[in-house]
């Protein structure tokens, strides 16, 4: 399938099961479709500069990757509709809320790390697109716990995309910035 086509089947996908819940970004009016369209240009972005990078499996993962996490779509569905293997990936990038929440990310991050590379992307795109300038009603101890996840992020998957690690630190230094400046 050209990968145009596969991004359109995926974003309707993802559209439609984000908006059955009205989900929009946090802090914002604007529909949840614009961070996984984000994190999709992310991802086509970093495949121009990776070897053995499969497009249209990081580009499903990308669009797919909030769905089990937030509205009504199955892994059975998911593996139905994009195969068995975006399953996986949506479910590794999926945190577990039956875990206590300090311990979510690690786990999450564990899951990812046996999975091909393209997964590993999808979580650092993710972050990439995340962090923005901190809302203004969180607490310094908020905007540094932050700042910390990221850098965890960054660490685990050393290894996993240059290109977009690299973007990620890029991001942090901004991060530190906003946080200095107020
Ligand atoms: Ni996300």
């Amino acid at each position: 399938m050209e990968i145009q086509t596969t991004y359109q089947k995926t974003i309707l996908f993802a559209a439609f099961k984000h908006s059955e819940k009205n989900q929009t970004i946090p802090g914002t009016n604007l529909p949840y479709v614009v961070h996984l369209s984000n994190v999709a240009i992310e991802i086509m972005t970093a495949y121009q500069y990776a070897a053995d990078f499969e497009l249209d499996f990081a580009l499903k993962l990308a669009l797919l990757h909030d769905t089990l996490e937030d509205t009504s779509a199955t892994f059975d569905e998911i593996a139905t509709v994009f195969g068995v293997d975006v399953a996986h990936g949506v479910s590794a990038l999926t945190k577990n809320e039956a875990l206590p929440k300090s311990e979510r990310m690690l786990d999450s991050l564990n899951r990812i790390k046996k999975l091909p590379r393209e997964v590993w992307a999808v979580k650092l795109a993710d972050r990439i697109t995340n962090l923005q300038e901190p809302p203004n009603h969180w607490d310094a101890q908020k905007k540094e716990q932050y700042k910390q996840e990221a850098i965890q992020i960054l660490q685990f998957l050393k290894g996993g995309n240059n290109y977009l690690e690299e973007r990620l630190n890029g991001k942090i230094i901004d991060y530190q910035n906003y946080i200095d400046a107020n």
